[in-house]
């Protein structure tokens, strides 16, 4: 491992007295968690708020033959009550979401009170759409506080959310709304975000026009920037004129703790995304614990998560897991650097932000910009600081910590997935000695393993695949319609364990050290795309024949994409077409997936069975040209040489 290994930042003391949980505490904690799930779960969803408390806890099976996966099975409750109804009395005047505009100069604060009644509101407006229980409602919102009340709104009555990441394209969209089956989607005319707008409403226009979409019977629209769109009488209904006229109150369906909560897609190495299906009272439990536990939240602190409520982490950090614990939770629509390259901290010092988790590659694009970057603002407020969503660089966090947290803020590196629900391995501030780096150790309830290629579990010190062994209450149930692919993708590369798709390095103290996915998904900015999804894109172009797509290491986004395009016959390679394929492929999947590199490629290295050897391009990609193994079982070897020699990322 690298030098920054070797440096250990210990618990500081003044946190370890007023921290949640301390070493001692989670030694034993987790040796319970481990030796006694049912106990220990039994006691962690008393958390909640039940309308009929589980008596049966844990029944879960990660074997091959019989994935099936429940906790808190027969318990009933509601998942908008325990974010909202349950704070009312004790903390209805405190502020739940503080929202910052993308223009600095707008902001607002919804109290506990004012969430409950929005989000009664616009339930009793979804009742009165025929909206109601085991129905699916898509999301395809800006950062607005309106995301937030609509995906507390499907689960007061029931309903399903469905949320899809605001970058993404109309066929994102389209394919999305299909795959659920979804009545309603609800917009906004447009997104504003680093003082762009981005045209919501007109791809929801667009999406809707795919076959299959007509299940689609409404489009409700929130008017965020007022700018102009179309309107399809009939279909398309305005978020006010709906809400204005519903009671500020609304039953709660009585749910059971394994109905659907929301189902999000995300990608993998084949295929299109996945529905993942998170359900009820287990996934509640695990982010209220998580949440309260990683960031050592206590009452009052304000907290602020970056990302986007598109995807899990914001669902399970900026929404469920800050609201079932009544916290403050800071929603904010536009990008770290807009209108200055120090906004993070501005904000931070605008709103006395407590806790302040984002992503490696904003961290990285700051620093960037120098140590002087964080000069506009003084972060005193800061307590502790997270990371989540691809490895972090020992680098990237010194500065973090050093820089950002002058040094008095623990950095909580923080691992897990779409399918996990919840944070999975991380350090808890109060207990966990700090490598820069490692996520460090398991929270409660997590069995992790690492085993070689054939599936051998190994002991201390090792590297290899990092495996879960035993379920937790926040993983996925399901993938939506589709029982057989969930087991297959999950449960079947080494059976009777959940296989992460990441590599890890354990090491002599048993500390995680995630190194990266080891299958065709890309992590760029943090953000996950499957390398089939842009090959499919581009195929689809009429002037490429063929196309591969792999990684390579970017200083800012973690990877970068990497593209090889052989073109369909009479077409010629020129600068022009690659900015084509580069709009191509952002229309077609959103700007996220927009290719860094394209290398002209005459053939693609094959083995005889017309397989392409990623292996291969991604070193060539990666400029790793001396060590590409064996390639006389390729078709065609000289294709290797060809292609190193134009490679296109010197
Ligand atoms: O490779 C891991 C990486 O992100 C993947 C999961 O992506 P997604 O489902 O989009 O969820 C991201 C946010 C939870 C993982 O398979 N990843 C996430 N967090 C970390 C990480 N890699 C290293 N360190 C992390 N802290």
């Amino acid at each position: 491992m690298t030098e920054q290994h070797k440096n250990i930042y210990p618990v500081p003391d003044a946190l370890a007295k007023r921290a949640w949980i301390g070493k001692a505490d989670y030694e034993a904690l987790y040796r319970q968690s481990i030796e006694d799930p049912e106990g220990y779960w039994a006691e962690q969803a008393k958390r909640l708020d039940w309308i009929k408390a589980p008596t049966k806890i844990k029944n879960a099976s990660f074997d091959v033959n019989n994935v099936d996966i429940r906790w808190f099975e027969d318990g009933t409750l509601n998942a908008s009550v325990n974010c909202l109804d349950r704070h009312l009395e004790t903390r209805g005047d405190q502020p739940a979401i503080i929202w910052e505009g993308d223009d600095p100069a707008n902001d607002k604060t919804l109290t506990y009170r004012e969430l409950y009644e929005k989000t009664c509101q616009l339930a009793n407006g979804f009742k009165e759409m025929g909206i109601g229980k085991g129905d699916v409602v898509t999301l395809y919102m800006p950062m607005v506080p309106e995301a937030a009340i609509a995906m507390l709104a499907c689960a007061r009555i029931g309903a399903i959310h469905s949320v899809v990441f605001g970058g993404f394209s109309p066929d994102a969209v389209a394919q999305r709304v299909v795959g659920a089956k979804s009545k309603l989607i609800i917009t906004a005319d447009e997104s504003v975000r680093g003082g762009k707008q981005v045209p919501l409403k007109d791809n929801v226009d667009a999406a809707l026009t795919r076959d299959g979409t007509e299940v689609c019977e409404n489009v409700l629209v929130v008017k965020r920037t007022g700018g102009d769109i179309d309107w399809h009488e009939g279909r398309d209904v305005w978020y006010d004129d709906l809400v204005s006229r519903q009671a500020t109150d609304c039953p709660a369906e009585e749910m059971g703790a394994e109905d659907p909560l929301f189902i999000l897609y995300t990608s993998g190495s084949t295929g299109a995304p996945k529905g993942m299906k998170h359900t009820t009272g287990g996934y509640l439990t695990y982010v209220a614990m998580t949440h309260q536990y990683v960031f050592d939240y206590h009452d009052g602190d304000i907290y602020w998560c970056t990302a986007d409520v598109g995807w899990i982490t914001g669902h399970s950090y900026i929404v469920y897991g800050p609201l079932a614990n009544g916290a403050t939770t800071l929603m904010f629509e536009g990008v770290p650097s807009y209108p200055t390259p120090g906004r993070m901290g501005e904000v931070v010092d605008k709103h006395k932000v407590n806790v302040l988790y984002t992503a490696p590659t904003a961290i990285r694009a700051l620093r960037a910009h120098g140590d002087d970057v964080m000069d506009s603002s003084s972060r005193d407020s800061l307590r502790v600081l997270g990371t989540v969503g691809e490895p972090i660089n020992p680098e990237a966090w010194e500065w973090y910590y050093r820089v950002v947290g002058k040094a008095q803020c623990p950095v909580v590196d923080t691992w897990w997935q779409t399918e996990n629900g919840g944070i999975l391995i991380s350090p808890l501030p109060g207990a966990t000695d700090l490598k820069p780096g490692s996520a460090t150790l398991p929270l409660f309830g997590i069995k992790p393993g690492i085993v070689d290629n054939d599936g051998n579990l190994l002991e201390g010190e090792a590297e290899g695949n990092l495996v879960i062994l035993d379920a937790w209450p926040g993983i996925a149930r399901s993938i939506w319609g589709d029982h057989e692919r969930f087991v297959q993708t999950y449960f079947s590369t080494y059976p009777g364990m959940y296989f992460t798709s990441d590599a890890a390095y354990r090491d002599a103290d048993g500390y995680y050290w995630i190194t990266g996915r080891v299958d065709d998904v890309l992590n760029v900015s943090g953000h996950r795309m499957g390398t089939s999804e842009i090959e499919s894109s581009l195929v689809a172009h009429d002037k490429v024949a063929e196309a591969a797509v792999v990684g390579f290491p970017h200083d800012i986004k973690g990877q970068g994409i990497y593209i090889y395009v052989t073109l369909a016959e009479d077409f010629e390679p020129s600068d022009e077409l690659k900015k084509e394929l580069i709009q191509w492929v952002r229309k077609d999947i959103g700007p996220i997936a927009s290719p860094d590199v394209i290398q002209w490629a005459t053939d693609l290295p094959k083995t005889r069975s017309g397989k392409i050897m990623r292996r291969i391009l991604r070193k060539i990609a990666t400029n790793e040209t001396e060590g590409l193994g064996d390639t006389s079982t390729l078709a065609d070897p000289s294709v290797v040489d060809e292609l190193i020699e134009h490679r296109a990322n010197r």
